[in-house]
């Protein structure tokens, strides 16, 4: 198998270390084309693969090209990337960038566009992706192996649900983060340093979603099974509710998807 990275910035970054932990691809066979002068320096130290310009003829051969370029830089990207291209499978990881875009930027048909989020660093990404009509079920397969280097993934046929997948599991990252900040707001204004507070609320959602995933309960059942009626988890929940705080998180929710929509125009 050969392939061939373009824009080796964070995400191509966690894509080449996970090809090469599971054994997807050897060092050579490996292309790391980048543009970034002092990044293409930082890559040579870190000897994942042959750095190269995006212009060099050996992407050709690749089985596989990844996109991983901010979407504003797709255009000028284009014009170099289309002398070299030879039907080769590209997934594009680029947000927002619609199939057709590609295909015609670029003048391939075999495109496969995924979205995945911030924990595929550690191999515990969520990556839902979509591809052209002109893919086999084997091409998809071996994309899909690609993908799921970084953890799980998932397949759509219909493009336009990427915008929900870009606000939920995309964007759901800093969701996540945002809750855990405010209960260790709530646990300093309570007299915690912000340490304390942090391992408190930290182990607790860690606990909390090992037991969700485990647990033979659905949520409501397990929030009933904190929620003990006229106690304190019920005190914090009816507050939750009359503030429409469940609601209005669903709201920000649906905005994000909406604005996914929008930029993918
Ligand atoms: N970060 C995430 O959590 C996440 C999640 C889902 C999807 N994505 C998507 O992943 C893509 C990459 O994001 P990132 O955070 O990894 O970006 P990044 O760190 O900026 O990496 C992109 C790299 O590509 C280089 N580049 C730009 N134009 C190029 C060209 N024509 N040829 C070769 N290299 C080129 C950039 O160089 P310069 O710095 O000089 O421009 C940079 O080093 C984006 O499209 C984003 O939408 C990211």
């Amino acid at each position: 198998m050969k392939i061939t990275i373009v824009g080796c910035g964070n995400m191509g970054l966690i894509y080449a270390r996970a090809f090469l932990k599971y054994n997807i691809v050897s060092r050579e066979n490996l292309l790391l084309a980048e543009k970034n002068e002092a990044r293409k320096q930082e890559l040579l130290k870190l000897h994942l693969g042959e750095v190269c310009v995006v212009n060099d003829k050996r992407i050709s051969e690749s089985d596989i090209i990844i996109l991983a370029v901010k979407p504003q830089d797709f255009n000028e990207l284009s014009l170099d990337l289309e002398h070299v291209l030879n039907n080769n499978i590209i997934i594009s990881i680029m947000a927002g960038m619609k199939l057709e875009r590609i295909e015609n930027a670029l003048n391939q048909k075999f495109i496969i566009r995924a979205m995945p989020n911030s924990p595929a660093e550690l191999g515990m990404g969520m990556t839902a992706f979509t591809s052209s009509k002109s893919l086999s079920i084997e091409q998809i397969r071996k994309a899909e192996n690609l993908l799921s280097t970084t953890g799980r993934t998932v397949f759509f046929e219909n493009e336009n649900l990427l915008d929900a997948v870009t606000a939920l599991s995309g964007s759901g990252p800093a969701y996540f983060f945002y809750i855990v900040k405010q209960m260790v707001e709530a646990g300093k204004q309570m007299g915690f340093d912000q340490h304390t507070a942090e391992i408190l609320v930290k182990q607790t959602m860690l606990g909390s979603f090992h037991l969700l995933n485990t647990a033979d309960k659905s949520l409501d059942e397990l929030i009933k099974s904190v929620a003990s009626k006229g106690g304190t988890t019920e005190a914090a929940l009816s507050v939750f509710n009359e503030m429409g705080v469940g609601v209005n998180l669903q709201k920000g929710i649906v905005k994000a998807r909406d604005r996914a929509m929008e930029l993918s125009k």
